[in-house]
């Protein structure tokens, strides 16, 4: 009986790690931190004619570009990006970074 018990308790906690391995950041919470970011690359994240668009790309892939520019191992044009990461936590970072990805750009307005 005890033994049942113990193996559904290990059963549980290993859903919920790869639950939280697969959600990755919040976007929702994200969504509340972008009022930074938006006066550059668009409220809809597709950039102008000097910022990329950042909407729709890889989670993983905005949150290394994040850590990189804080950490200044990736430059940019007059620093402008360390400025605006360097004093974002992780979890800032990866909650941006998920937001900005599950902005698809093809759902945006023209
Ligand atoms: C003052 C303008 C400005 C603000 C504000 C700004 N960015 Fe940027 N961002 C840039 C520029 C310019 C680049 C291009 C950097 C380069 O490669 O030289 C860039 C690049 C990026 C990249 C890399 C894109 C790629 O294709 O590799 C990401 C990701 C990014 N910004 C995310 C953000 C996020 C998230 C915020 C809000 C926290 C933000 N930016 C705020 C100007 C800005």
């Amino acid at each position: 009986m005890l033994i049942r018990k113990f193996i559904l308790a290990g059963m549980f906690a290993l859903l919920a790690l790869a639950g939280g391995v697969q959600a990755g950041g919040n976007a929702e919470r994200g969504a509340k931190l972008v009022e930074d970011c938006v006066s550059c690359h668009g409220h809809d994240g597709k950039g102008n004619f000097e910022t990329p668009a950042i909407a729709g790309l890889e989670e993983a892939y905005i949150y290394q570009q994040l850590k990189d520019f804080s950490s200044g191992k990736r430059a940019s044009m007059d620093g402008i990006m360390h400025l605006y990461t360097v004093e974002r936590n992780d979890r800032d970072k990866s909650d941006l970074a998920a937001y900005w990805s599950s902005r698809k750009p093809e759902e945006l307005d023209p």
